[in-house]
């Protein structure tokens, strides 16, 4: 079975297989309108939401199939002291697919383990967020026509943004990418993305603290807000929020085709004025948000029970019996999930759950 934890969870072909039929669907919306009919998605949001899971809901309505679920845990058994593991057996029992966001690290792959439907990761915490990588491929597809030989800017808090993360990852798959990191020293992308996704397939990336002196060079420019909820420190958070603001002054030295895209909610980082600029592609990208969806949900049902179509082998390393992870925030921490590790590239013990170093 097929569940979408991780952007390489779908093989290079996959991805480009969920983008093409998103494409048709944009093109033939009415011959999809029964696609699931009978079918039902549950979201299990335990994490504030209002696109992904709208989006992921108007998806399943626009196949014909019916939503189920919950934006708020406090009001399930979550609150009695359910775990993840037991909440997914049961969600199975009534639903066909289920999309999760949970603010715990790790939690949906631990909920795939166990679960009888495909599961797709909505967001958990800082770490991932596959289905708006998607969405942004999908967009800068239509926006630019291409997706390989890219420039890509990021901008802004690189360092719990898990749009970002996802999205390094799957074009590090693409020929000719080069990333360009736009971050304060605190906010900088986690290293394991560096080493084991940049290194590893050979991209090109380098660091700069301005977006002005490398705005000329970039075919897309990644927004990203800081991460409010994240921080243990408010003051260092009221420090870094408006590190980054795109104005329509900065844009005179971009590319007359660059596309500027922003998983939203934006805060500061984009003013107003910027949105009647054909470069904006923001408010698009969120539309293109819900076909995707209705792709992926479509494939996931399809390859349910195809065995050409199951989960990569997540590296599993022996000698690493006993150990535990480093994160207080991965659900290996949280909930009683046996602890994994894969080796990461320079030879460090990873988590399989959140990617973070071994304790
Ligand atoms: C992002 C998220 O939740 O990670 N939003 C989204 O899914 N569209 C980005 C964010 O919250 O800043």
């Amino acid at each position: 079975m097929k569940h979408l934890i991780d952007p390489t969870d779908l093989t290079p072909e996959e991805t480009s297989d969920i983008i093409s039929l998103a494409e048709d669907i944009i093109a033939h919306r009415e011959r999809y309108s029964e696609r699931c009919k009978g079918r039902k998605l549950a979201t299990l949001f335990y994490e504030p939401s209002t696109r992904t899971r709208l989006s992921f809901t108007a998806a399943m309505m626009e196949l014909g199939g019916n939503v189920l679920g919950f934006a708020d845990a406090r009001n399930t058994s979550v609150s009695k002291g359910e775990t993840v593991e037991d909440t997914v057996r049961v969600v199975g029992c009534f639903a066909d697919i289920i999309a999760m966001r949970h603010h715990i690290e790790g939690a949906p792959l631990a909920a795939s383990a166990v679960s009888r439907v495909p599961v797709i990761n909505a967001g958990d915490g800082s770490h991932s967020h596959p289905t708006q990588t998607l969405t942004d491929l999908l967009t800068i597809k239509r926006e630019l026509g291409h997706l390989d030989h890219l420039t890509v800017g990021f901008c802004g808090d690189l360092k719990f943004g898990r749009t970002v993360h996802s999205l390094i990852k799957a074009l590090s798959r693409y020929e000719g990418t080069r990333v360009i990191l736009i971050a304060p020293d605190e906010l900088q992308l986690p290293d394991y993305i560096k080493h084991d996704v940049c290194d590893r397939c050979g991209i090109e990336y380098r660091e700069c603290r301005t977006m002005e002196e490398v705005m000329g060079e970039l075919d897309v420019l990644y927004m990203t807000r800081v991460q409010k909820e994240r921080f243990l420190d408010e003051e260092e958070f009221d420090r870094l929020k408006d590190s980054f603001v795109l104005d329509r002054a900065k844009l005179s030295a971009a590319k007359e085709r660059m596309a500027i895209l922003h998983p939203l909610p934006r805060v500061n980082e984009i003013l107003k004025e910027v949105d009647a600029d054909p470069r904006a592609a923001y408010f698009r990208q969120v539309e293109n948000g819900k076909f995707v969806r209705m792709a992926l949900i479509c494939r996931l049902l399809e390859w349910r029970d195809d065995p050409s179509h199951g989960m990569p082998e997540r590296s599993d390393t022996a000698e690493a019996a006993g150990c535990t992870c480093s994160n207080r925030n991965c659900i290996s921490n949280m909930e009683n999930v046996e602890p994994r590790f894969r080796r990461g590239e320079s030879g460090e013990l990873r988590c399989l759950y959140c990617d973070s170093k071994v304790k």
